[in-house]
C-alpha cells in the first residue's frame, strides 16, 4: 500500500472525466479501507479510488497500472516503470549524442511555441523541451498522471486519451512529439491525420522509437528463451490490436498523413556492453538495464489478459529471457528510429 501514499497528484484536468475517476470496467466488490478510500478486489488484483485528489490505479500481478481507460494500455505505472521509463529517455538522448529531437526546429523562420508531446510518460522529454525553449509551452498528455509537480511554468501536462477526440485546436502545434509508444494504439493511422490536423502549417512531427525486431551483431539471432519472449509478447500485442511493429511502418504513415520532407535516422540501440566503441558499450550497458525491467512490464498483463497465462509462467518466461540476456554473447540490438516531418505552409 506505500504506493498509496506516494501518489498524491493536483485535481485532475478538465479532461479527465469524473465518471472514470470512480469508476472501472471490472466488477469488483467494494472494501472499506479504513481512510476514506474504497478498495476493490479481484482474486489477483485490486483497484484503490477516493475523492481526496489522489488518483485511482489498479493493482494486478504485483504491478500498479492506470484505472483512466483501463486496459487501454497494458503497462504498468508504478515505480518500477518509472525508473525504467527514465532510463529509456536517457538512452533516446545519448543516441541523438544529447538532443531531444532532430526536426529542424526554429530553423528558416519556424518558431517555436506550443509543443504537445503525446503520451507523455514521466514528462522527462516534455520538461527538457520546455527548458530549451523558456518561450514556449509544451503539453505532455497520458493516461497516468506519474509526471512530476516540479515542471518549469511553460510545461503542463494532462490527463487524455488521444484516441479520443481532441480538445486542442486545429493548426496550432508547431511541435507534435511521439516517443516510444509502439504498442500503444489501436489505429495509428488516425492518431498521425489528429496530429496533422494540430500541427500548424510550417511545424513538425517528429516520432522516436525502437523496432520489436530483434537482431544480432553476429548475424543470427538464437533461437533461445529471448527470442521466445519477443514472439510470445509480440503476438500477443497484435492480437490485442496494438501490435508492437510499428517503428518500421511510420516513414510511410506519416506521408500518408500528408506530411512532407520526412527524414529518418536509424541508430544501433544495443541490448548489453558487447560493442568494442565505449560510447555505445555503455548505451548497451543502458539498454540490457532497462531490458531487464521491460521483460516483466511488457508481458505481465498482456500474457494474462490475452493469452490466460498465470504470473508463475510470466515470471518463468522472463527469468529464462533474462539469463540470455545477461550471458551476452548473442550480441542482440534492436534498430532505434527518429522519424520527422513537416505540415505544408
Ligand atoms: C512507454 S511509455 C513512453 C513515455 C514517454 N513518451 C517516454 O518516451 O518516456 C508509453 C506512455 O504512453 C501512454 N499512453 C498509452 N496509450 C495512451 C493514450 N491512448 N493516450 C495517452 N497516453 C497514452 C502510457 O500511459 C505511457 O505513459
Amino acid at each position: 500500500m506505500s504506493d498509496f501514499h506516494q501518489s498524491t497528484a493536483p485535481s485532475p484536468s478538465s479532461q479527465f472525466p469524473a465518471s472514470d475517476i470512480e469508476t472501472s470496467p471490472h466488477e469488483y466488490s467494494d472494501v472499506d479501507s479504513g481512510f476514506g478510500a474504497s478498495i476493490a478486489r479481484t482474486e489477483n488484483s485490486y483497484s484503490v479510488t477516493t475523492g481526496l485528489g489522489i488518483y485511482p490505479y489498479v493493482y494486478e500481478n504485483g504491478r500498479r497500472y492506470q484505472v483512466y481507460r483501463e486496459g487501454a494500455y497494458l503497462v504498468p505505472n508504478d515505480g518500477e516503470e518509472i525508473e525504467r521509463l527514465d532510463l529509456f529517455h536517457c538512452i533516446f538522448l545519448a543516441l541523438l549524442g544529447g538532443k531531444l529531437y532532430i526536426a529542424p526546429l526554429g530553423q528558416g523562420g519556424h518558431r517555436v511555441e506550443h509543443v504537445l508531446d503525446i503520451g507523455t510518460g514521466t514528462g522527462a522529454w516534455a520538461i527538457e523541451m520546455a527548458e530549451e525553449f523558456p518561450d514556449a509551452k509544451v503539453i505532455g498528455n497520458d493516461l497516468s498522471k506519474i509526471q512530476p509537480p516540479w515542471a518549469p511554468k511553460n510545461c503542463e501536462f494532462e490527463i487524455d486519451d488521444v484516441e479520443s477526440d481532441w480538445t486542442y485546436p486545429e493548426n496550432h502545434f508547431d511541435f507534435i512529439h511521439l516517443r516510444s509508444l509502439s504498442g500503444c494504439f489501436q489505429d495509428w493511422d488516425m492518431v498521425l491525420r489528429r496530429c496533422y490536423d494540430h500541427t500548424a502549417p510550417g511545424g513538425y512531427i517528429e516520432f522516436q522509437d525502437y523496432d520489436a525486431d530483434l537482431k544480432s551483431g553476429l548475424g543470427t539471432v538464437p533461437n533461445g528463451p529471448l527470442s521466445r519472449y519477443w514472439k510470445v509478447v509480440s503476438d500477443a500485442a497484435s492480437s490485442n490490436g496494438r501490435p508492437f511493429q510499428i517503428a518500421s511502418t511510420i516513414e510511410e504513415r506519416i506521408k500518408a498523413a500528408g506530411f512532407v520532407d520526412v527524414t529518418v535516422r536509424n541508430e544501433m540501440w544495443p541490448l548489453g556492453p558487447w560493442p568494442q566503441d565505449e560510447r555505445m558499450k555503455e548505451i548497451g550497458r543502458l539498454g540490457r538495464s532497462g531490458l531487464r525491467s521491460a521483460f516483466h512490464a511488457f508481458s505481465s498483463a498482456l500474457l494474462s489478459r490475452v493469452l490466460g497465462w498465470d504470473e508463475a509462467q510470466v515470471q518463468k518466461l522472463c527469468q529464462e529471457a533474462t539469463q540470455e540476456l545477461n550471458d551476452g554473447s548473442g550480441q542482440l540490438y534492436v534498430t532505434a528510429y527518429y522519424v520527422c516531418g513537416r505540415k505544408p505552409s
